[in-house]
């Protein structure tokens, strides 16, 4: 099938609204997506467009464009940055470009849960990695999206060591941590941006790549892929960003009512991570993945991981000791 076509349709009437012109003083605002409609970046951003137009009684409108139709998710960050663009949904390993501190929370195997995703994120922790990437990169995080470990697909083989891993070409975000965690596990992998993901997968200029459960059924991966290895070394963060400059022109009720429906719109996200991964996985099997865990419960994936992958991030995350706090907050 073709599957741009496919996506893309019942989206294409707002696509003329795309980038046209600063919105920041309207109160129609435009919301970025990287993923396809259907996924938890949707289920994010419909509920916060719902909440925001609630709590402004119709004067804060947000018209969704999924699919990369503004552009790859790391473009969404400049044009934000810029205020070209008022809201973008991307995951955060997108993000760490532009603000660096906020690559802790990718370092492999920090995340174990989705509650630890939850106390890093919502705790002090949180609140100071969103002040740091207003700062390094002109956007603020009002909400996030919570999708589930990364797993690793792909459309050659059964993966489950790291010798099984060997000579196949995996995509991975331009993102020096997961660039760095596949090559602690002995292969290089292939950089690119998220909107060309599918289509080469699809064109088999790459093997595989990793994401949530979530997003590979949004973003129909299982028709270009067959294989699922449950690697758990990404918990997949998705931040809702606003542009800090559309945000400082916007009045202080409305600025409160966004902050208020980012915070409610990332606890309906969580409940929706619970409520539909189990399903959405049986899901993918039905439609003919088949998925593995890796060998021995993962060991020498963290071991060689954690070892050759944090010491080497540290200077980035403003230091060990920021991973010492993380760890401390995690109970560990
Ligand atoms: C990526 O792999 O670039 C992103 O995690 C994709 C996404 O935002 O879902």
């Amino acid at each position: 099938m073709n599957f741009r076509k496919h996506v893309l349709l019942p989206v294409l009437a707002a696509t003329s609204l795309a980038l046209a012109a600063p919105s920041a003083m309207a109160q129609n605002f435009r919301m970025a997506l990287g993923d396809a409609a259907g996924g938890t970046q949707w289920e994010l951003g419909t509920k916060f467009a719902e909440l925001l137009e609630a709590k402004t009684d119709g004067k804060a409108k947000v018209a969704l464009f999924p699919n990369s139709q503004l552009g790859d998710e790391t473009d969404t960050v400049n044009n934000a940055a810029m205020g070209l663009l008022d809201f973008s949904v991307l995951a955060i390993n997108n993000v760490t470009p532009f603000s660096p501190t906020v690559g802790l929370l990718t370092l492999p195997y920090v995340i174990q849960s989705a509650d630890d995703a939850k106390t890093l994120t919502q705790g002090d922790i949180g609140k100071e990695l969103t002040e740091n990437t207003i700062r390094d990169a002109g956007v603020r995080i009002v909400g996030w999206a919570y999708s589930g470990f990364r797993v690793l697909t792909n459309s050659k083989r059964k993966v489950e060591t790291l010798d099984d891993l060997k000579g196949l070409v995996i995509r991975v975000p331009r993102n020096e941590i997961m660039i760095a965690s596949y090559q602690a596990w002995g292969i290089n992998p292939t950089p690119m941006a998220w909107s060309e993901t599918f289509t080469a997968l699809q064109q088999r200029v790459v093997d595989g790549q990793d994401n949530p459960y979530i997003t590979v059924h949004a973003m129909k991966f299982d028709e270009v892929q067959k294989y699922i290895t449950n690697i758990r070394y990404i918990f997949s963060l998705e931040p809702l960003i606003i542009s800090e400059q559309v945000f400082q022109n916007q009045p202080a009720a409305i600025q409160q009512a966004i902050l208020d429906a980012g915070r409610e719109a990332t606890d309906h996200s969580f409940a929706y991570l619970q409520a539909t991964e189990d399903s959405i996985r049986a899901e993918l099997t039905a439609k003919g993945m088949e998925i593995s865990d890796p060998a021995d419960g993962e060991r020498e994936w963290i071991e060689k991981a954690t070892t050759a992958v944090w010491p080497k991030f540290y200077a980035s995350i403003g230091g060990k000791e920021k991973l010492d706090a993380a760890m401390k907050a995690l109970g560990r």
